[in-house]
């Protein structure tokens, strides 16, 4: 068997997520039934009443690679493979371009796919961690020059960032590139909350679009809401990376599923009102926190970021954030995810992108007043 570490924040999801009455930390905004998405456009549940249930295209149905690629300046529908969410691409691009003993770089805290695939492949991984300064977390491009050294394959970047919601602005993206130029290093960059800019202006290029060695993913599951479909894809201008990950692909799922495909079409050729729809739900769920953590300043501290549906907490009365997460679930019900299944002690993550935020807010708020005021 490969050896690869267990992905702890999955591991936790798997056995709470179903189970916790209420939820404030999911990453995906809320999702819709197959009804409402085929409401979106007309004829289209015809049309997927009437979809063929064949193998489709192993690197994807043509014309969701059109939709998909509208999203992307310079990437055109031939330089996109679609797969199954976004861990797939993750796994497969790593795979296609690494080899053991190569040395890679990598925001952390991160989605631990980004490092334990690397990891598991033989390579070297340095962390790229994050800084608070005044509370506001951020990475540092000095940093990063630090890291970066002749042996460097691979910048694994995450933006808008999971956990802690920090976005590069576009300089910091330029001196990302020229940096990576520099050395000739790939930047694989995670995009999955890109298009959920809380406004228009923090908005950046895809680094698939930015860079001639820039690796883009997408995926359906969270900005768009829709994870059920298990639709996501990897873009790059570098044709010999799409080759080598297609050949992964077929052993890997050979192909997507045919009625996701026809769906996450629709969703794409509709993305702005998904969009703004689920914008709208974060707009008004960050008040509610805003309230929340002023009120509550003497036991939480976080930064509102610019950009997704994430957020990590500071906890000031403790550092045991495994411990705090597992008494809220066990006596309240509700599933606030502790920054140790990033490896990050005395944080919690915070999610903005559900409906059901304001009720639950008030229940994580009974276990508060309960037990810490
Ligand atoms: C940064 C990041 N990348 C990838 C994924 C995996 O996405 P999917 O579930 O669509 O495969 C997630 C899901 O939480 C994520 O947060």
């Amino acid at each position: 068997m490969m050896k690869i570490k267990p992905f702890k924040l999955e591991r936790y999801y798997t056995l709470y997520e179903h189970s916790a009455k209420y939820s404030i930390c999911n990453s995906d905004c809320e999702a819709m039934t197959i009804k409402e998405l085929l409401r979106l456009e007309k004829g289209a549940e015809e049309e997927f009443h009437n979809t063929w249930l064949g193998y489709t295209e192993t690197q994807g149905n043509p014309s969701l690679r059109r939709d998909i690629s509208a999203i992307y300046s310079e990437v055109l529908s031939k330089q996109i493979t679609v797969c199954t969410g976004a861990q797939e691409p993750i796994f497969l691009f790593s795979h296609a371009v690494l080899n053991s003993g190569d040395e890679v770089i990598v925001q952390t805290p991160c989605y631990q796919s980004l490092q334990s695939v690397p990891e598991s492949i033989g390579c070297k991984v340095l962390g790229w961690n994050v800084r608070y300064e005044g509370g506001r977390p951020t990475f540092v491009i000095d940093d990063l020059k630090e890291l970066v050294n002749s042996k460097t394959k691979v910048i694994y970047l995450n933006a808008p960032h999971n956990p802690t919601g920090f976005l590069f602005t576009k300089e910091e993206q330029q001196a990302i590139i020229e940096l990576a130029r520099t050395y000739g290093i790939i930047v694989f960059c995670d995009e999955v909350y890109r298009e959920l800019e809380h406004s228009p202006e923090f908005a950046i290029p895809a680094f698939a679009d930015a860079y001639e060695y820039g690796v883009s993913v997408g995926v359906m599951s969270k900005s768009y809401g829709l994870p059920g479909l298990r639709i996501g894809w990897v873009a790059t201008q570098n044709q010999p990376i799409l080759d080598k990950i297609a050949i992964l692909k077929e052993y890997t799922t050979i192909c997507n599923s045919a009625p996701s495909e026809f769906l996450a079409g629709v969703a794409l050729r509709n993305r702005q009102v998904i969009l703004d729809r689920n914008l709208g739900i974060v707009q008004k769920n960050l008040p509610l926190y805003e309230a929340f953590f002023k009120k509550y300043s003497n036991l939480f501290s976080w930064h509102k970021p610019n950009a997704g549906p994430i957020a990590f907490v500071k906890m000031l009365f403790d550092d045991d954030d495994m411990g705090f997460a597992g008494r809220v679930l066990k006596e309240q019900s509700v599933l606030i995810l502790p920054g140790g299944v990033y490896g990050h002690k005395g944080y919690f993550r915070i999610g903005f992108g559900r409906k059901n935020i304001a009720e639950d807010l008030k229940q994580f708020e009974h276990f508060v007043l309960a037990n810490l005021v």
